[in-house]
């Protein structure tokens, strides 16, 4: 089936996952203080939301209804702007924590020291590199954890490097379940990366001897997917941060993990398969509805919570085991971003556009922030590691650091600013 094709793209993320894994088991040897205490900022407060205007109904069209910063202002409807003299001094392709494949001007990607010289202007107002002394300033003693799939990785570490490069003084530290994480011992700020691909628990299944609604049905394996329950690498991330950012979407559409014939994901609420077996799209709802609850029962009053939009991937040509590339050393045109992207063209890339529609409404009526990156990364087909990626194949869906997930902090940091209360 086709719809097989269209998502193993993720095969990148798997590769990824297997140094992540070794990583990980490397760094659980190396002693890490575990701790789960609530402490939160005594010194930080933040607006309260009106959740009635949090979300617009049109996923696609991104305008952005949490531009508080400058409410006239949309972030994401813009262009990328060419400075040829352009100057980056953020942090550069020494910050150790940069993965390798994502390492571009290290592994020499012939565009890797252009990707920077690009500027998203958002049409009616500017959008500021974020100074990071004055973040680590203003957001000291607090604790800030990035949760999702390793796109959410690209973007804490474009955050880690940058705030590294001005207050080396770091030691590192994981909060309970974190797969990575840092304090910047000055300021007595934590930023921690909590994996997790789906927000729900998973795992395997397989038929059990003693019957069983699934088992009837006559299925034999598969993954069991608790759309009730936090993954354990995060559960605790919303007592301990005061500020969290979300992000899921790429593995839902990943056949080649979850296929839908060898080894469908079957969803469970309260403990019970839902019968008859619901669509990983459906799958997601009940999860996003879920853990949105779970988060906003759990965070203290007063805590903030982003949801990242979907981060697009730019396959061209085919998938990525059907010698999908993205080759391109410079922005897409408007004309053909919507080519890529439209939901009408059913294109390679097209659940981008998909998960945020799930995403927005989902969100609708919640306190949670949304930080739409999806528009402004659509354009960006030339800031993929692409061959540097040092895999087998292509990789068009992770960013090239430095690189645009730069923006999505100055985005981030933007949106947090705009929500302090200054007394
Ligand atoms: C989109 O394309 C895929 C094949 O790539 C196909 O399986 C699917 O049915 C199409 N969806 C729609 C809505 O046309
Ligand atoms: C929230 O926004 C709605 C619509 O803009 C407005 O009618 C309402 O008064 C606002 N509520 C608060 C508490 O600000
Ligand atoms: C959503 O966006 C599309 C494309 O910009 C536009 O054509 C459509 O009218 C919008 N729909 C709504 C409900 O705003
Ligand atoms: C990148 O180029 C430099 C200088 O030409 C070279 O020393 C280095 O080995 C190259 N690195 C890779 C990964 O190709
Ligand atoms: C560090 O920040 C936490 C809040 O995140 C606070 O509880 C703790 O007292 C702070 N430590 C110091 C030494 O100020």
């Amino acid at each position: 089936m086709a719809a097989t094709k269209k998502l193993s793209s993720l095969f990148p993320v798997f590769s990824l996952i297997c140094f992540v894994s070794v990583f990980f088991l490397l760094s659980l040897s190396r002693k890490a203080s575990i701790s789960s205490s609530p402490t939160h900022s005594q010194f930080l407060q933040f607006k309260p939301i009106n959740a009635t205007n949090n979300v617009h109904a049109n996923a696609t069209s991104g305008s952005d209804p949490y531009a508080s910063a400058d409410s006239s202002c949309d972030y994401s409807d813009g262009s990328w702007i060419y400075d040829p003299d352009a100057r980056f001094d953020r942090y550069d392709s020494s910050c150790k924590e940069i993965f390798k494949g994502w390492n571009c001007i290290l592994k020499n990607k012939s565009n890797g020291r252009d990707i920077v010289k690009w500027r998203w202007k958002p049409r009616n107002c500017h959008l500021q590199p974020f100074d990071p002394l004055k973040f680590l300033h203003t957001y000291r003693d607090t604790n800030i954890g990035f949760v999702g799939d390793s796109l959410n990785r690209n973007m804490f570490v474009s955050l880690f490097c940058t705030l590294k490069r001005v207050s080396g003084d770091v030691k590192k530290w994981r909060p309970a379940g974190a797969d990575r994480g840092f304090t910047f011992i000055r300021y007595n700020l934590t930023i921690a990366y909590h994996r997790t691909n789906l927000l729900a628990r998973y795992g395997r299944w397989s038929a059990s001897g003693n019957g069983g609604k699934l088992e009837a049905l006559g299925y034999k394996e598969g993954y069991r997917v608790d759309v009730d329950i936090p993954e354990g690498t995060w559960e605790k991330a919303p007592r301990f941060h005061d500020i969290l950012i979300f992000n899921t979407g790429h593995w839902w559409w990943a056949p080649s993990k979850f296929d839908p014939v060898k080894s469908p994901m079957f969803f469970f609420e309260k403990g019970l398969p839902v019968i008859p077996p619901i669509a990983p799209d459906v799958g997601l709802d009940k999860v996003l509805k879920h853990m949105i609850q779970f988060v906003e029962k759990t965070m203290q009053t007063g805590a903030i919570k982003f949801f990242r939009t979907q981060s697009p991937r730019h396959f061209e040509g085919g998938e990525w085991d059907q010698v999908g590339s993205c080759q391109r050393l410079q922005p897409l045109l408007p004309e053909q971003v919507e080519e890529l992207f439209s939901l009408k063209n059913n294109g390679t890339n097209v659940e981008a556009r998909l998960v945020n529609q799930h995403l927005y409404k989902a969100l609708k009526g919640s306190n949670f922030h949304i930080l739409d990156v999806t528009r402004m990364s659509e354009f960006r087909a030339d800031a993929h590691p692409s061959t540097a990626g040092g895999k087998k194949h292509d990789d068009c869906m992770h960013w090239c650091l430095p690189g645009i997930a730069d923006t999505w902090n100055d985005l981030f940091v933007t949106h947090l600013d705009s929500l302090k209360i200054t007394n």
